[in-house]
């Protein structure tokens, strides 16, 4: 096995192009869509051009998420024209929510499949190339596409994704991803630490574990920590990462397992939302602010290195200013190393939709989420600051995007480090001492072996 027997197929066949947005997850199922049309005969292509089946992969997390496949809908119509043949087919999270709707538009759709139905897609693709339109929205409890060996889509070839469950029992009340992913479901652990080694024998040097609630993957006896520890043992030159942890269960037994591997980077993504309890409550998030702090001293005394990472969201329903100043101040006292800022954006069919008023009006949402990216921006600098004068090792991801005489790369930390090249390459580990930062990227030079 090498990097290429991972790779897309060459040679002939209808070729496939796949347009990605949202989640890593959509990212990863990506990657799973383009090995069962591939089975098929189909083969992918970079060139949207050239395509005989278009696949958007979509999210519904945000309206401005669907109103720009919508925007992209309306272009597929221009190349429509020049290709008669040509399917257009949306899949993932809109083709979840929005089912018939979607081929019902405008827009000239003629598949739609939803997250739990990709093995059913060169079917539905046929039905179309023969005229008709196609639909399969069907969810399951079962489905977790255990035994498909994604193609590997990404550029580096260095670090890749490793979906571990699918589907999300939390039901925050914001949140779309229950009723576009369905239940939550985990995926069998020889099945993902075999794919995890293949990775390693081909050359990746990174795996991040992919769940919408990692934390509450199991499977027969095999919990999150169990499973860590398990892909954490292929290699002390894999590092493991995951996506995304519930506050509500991240567990000393994962601290320990961290802390423990020095190959499981030391940084955690732990979406808070708000600082406020009664949004939280509101939010039905199942944790305090009380709570969640308890769990960033947790992490903290397990790993004092550790980078902590955050989703918030501004403006949501009912929220006073008291309210968003609670949401600055745990900011500051946690001291996120960056984070993910959003307006509430609300989502048909929630909870919030139908129980909750949206009423904080748009600008003062905007204003209130400048206040919070602002901040943020001087945590982000403050955080990196203080990696100044350190020796990290960085995991070589490529060239870096200014200049080919530099290498950018990773530290444990998930923190981008750019420095000269020497003569090391991708998937290399380089001491780096760090010398300067911006509020996105650390600069550095190669210690002297
Ligand atoms: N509006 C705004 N942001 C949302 N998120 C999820 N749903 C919404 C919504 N309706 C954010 C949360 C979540 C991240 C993936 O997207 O912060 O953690
Ligand atoms: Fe990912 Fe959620 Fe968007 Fe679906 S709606 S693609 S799960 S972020």
């Amino acid at each position: 096995m090498n990097l290429n027997s991972l790779r897309p197929l060459q040679g002939e066949g209808k070729k496939l192009f796949i347009e990605t947005y949202g989640c890593q997850m959509n990212a990863g199922d990506s990657e799973i869509v383009v090995s069962i049309m591939q089975r098929e005969g189909y083969r992918y292509t970079e060139q949207i051009a050239e395509a005989d089946v278009i696949l958007i992969n979509t999210c519904s997390i945000r309206d401005n998420a669907e109103q720009r496949i919508w925007g992209r809908l309306s272009e597929m119509r221009r190349l429509r024209k020049a290709k008669p043949t040509l399917v257009v087919g949306i899949i993932g999270c809109m083709a979840e929510r929005l089912k018939e709707k979607l081929i019902e538009s405008e827009s000239g759709v003629d598949v739609v499949a939803g997250p739990d139905s990709y093995r059913d897609l060169p079917s539905l693709v046929r039905k179309a190339e023969d005229g008709g339109k196609a639909i399969n929205v069907e969810l399951s409890k079962e489905e977790t596409y255990a035994e498909i060996a994604p193609v590997r889509l990404d550029k580096n070839g260095v670090t890749a994704f490793v979906s571990i469950m699918r589907g999300c029992n939390n039901y925050c009340s914001y949140c779309v991803v229950p009723y576009t992913r369905g239940i939550e479901r985990s995926r069998d652990p020889q099945t993902i630490v075999r794919e995890a080694r293949t990775l390693f024998e081909c050359g990746y040097r990174e795996v991040t574990l992919l769940g919408q609630n990692v934390n509450s993957y199991h499977y027969d006896e095999v919990g999150f920590p169990e499973l860590m520890a398990m892909v954490a043992e292929i290699s002390p030159l894999l590092r493991v990462r995951f996506a995304t942890s519930h506050p509500k269960d991240i567990s000393d037994a994962l601290l320990e397992v961290m802390a423990r591997y020095d190959n499981i980077c030391k940084s955690i993504h732990l979406p808070a939302q708000s600082g406020s309890n009664e949004m939280l409550k509101k939010m039905n998030r199942k944790y305090t602010r009380e709570w969640y702090l308890e769990r960033i001293a947790a992490i903290r005394r397990y790993m004092p290195d550790c980078a902590i990472t955050t989703d918030l969201i501004a403006g949501f329903c009912g929220e006073t200013e008291e309210d968003h100043q609670q949401t600055l101040s745990l900011m500051r006292e946690v001291g996120y190393a960056s984070a993910f800022m959003f307006k509430y954006s609300e989502r048909p069919g929630t909870f919030s939709a139908r129980h909750f008023e949206d009423d904080i009006d748009d600008a003062e949402k905007t204003r209130r989420l400048n206040e919070i990216i602002a901040l943020q921006n001087t945590l982000s600098v403050a955080s990196n600051e203080q990696e100044v004068g350190k020796v990290r090792e960085v995991l070589v991801e490529g060239e870096s995007k200014r200049s080919d005489a530099q290498l950018c790369g990773r530290t444990s930390q998930n923190k981008m480090v750019v420095f000269d090249r020497g003569d090391h390459q991708a998937g290399e580990y380089v001491k780096v001492r760090i010398t300067g930062c911006s509020s996105a990227t650390l600069f550095g030079e190669e210690v002297s072996k």
